[in-house]
């Protein structure tokens, strides 16, 4: 199997800036990619009326494939807000429900939010520099940076999970999370939806 593996999939570096390992595509993601992600559409759209800015970066590295292998991703997702919501990944499901994941907090401070979609339960956890997060399977989970600097994690998980964001687009969280006093805060999405 050894030989079946690129050298550079073997091992590689990374900065904790830009998501960016080696050649490898790297993914972005603009405030414009993620209308419908914000309750606050009024914020949304206001901040979106002023600028276009990078939300976060991901690259995806994928040695192999098949039962037990496993692929990783390293994600980078800058401060900032909209609105009193903090800025956020789309989030999404694995394909293959099942599948777990762990993230493993590199730089920067902020949480995960994690919906289990049969019962709808959430639950909002740390993700930060020397934080471990379970992700178990059939959870939806998104990342937030409720911090001042870029949060940079990997992601990793089986090479048989796939992304599965439509289900997220068409559903989104039940919960959003909100800056209260400079504390996150989980709040009902619908509740904040019909703010006045
Ligand atoms: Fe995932």
């Amino acid at each position: 199997m050894l030989n079946l593996i690129h050298p550079s999939d073997l091992s590689v570096t990374h900065g904790l800036d830009s998501a960016r390992i080696g050649t490898r595509p790297l993914v972005q993601r603009r405030l414009a990619d993620l209308r419908g992600c914000f309750a606050d559409v009024p914020a949304y759209e206001a901040a979106l009326a002023r600028d276009n800015p990078l939300i976060y970066a991901v690259t995806a590295v994928e040695p192999a494939a098949g039962d037990g292998q496993l692929h990783y991703g390293l994600g980078v997702l800058y401060p900032g807000r909209v609105g009193d919501e903090y800025h956020l990944t789309k989030g999404h499901h694995h394909a293959h429900r099942p599948a777990a994941e762990v993230y493993v907090g590199l730089a920067g401070a902020g949480a995960m939010l994690l919906e289990d979609e049969a019962t709808g339960e959430s639950r909002l956890v740390p993700l930060a520099r020397n934080t471990v997060v379970y992700v178990p399977g059939h959870t939806a989970h998104r990342t937030i940076n409720t911090g001042a600097e870029p949060l940079v994690y990997l992601g990793i998980y089986p090479a048989n999970a796939g992304h599965d964001y439509a289900v997220v687009g068409q559903r989104n969280f039940r919960q959003v999370v909100v800056d209260r006093g400079g504390l996150p805060t989980l709040v009902e999405r619908a509740v904040l939806s019909l703010r006045p």
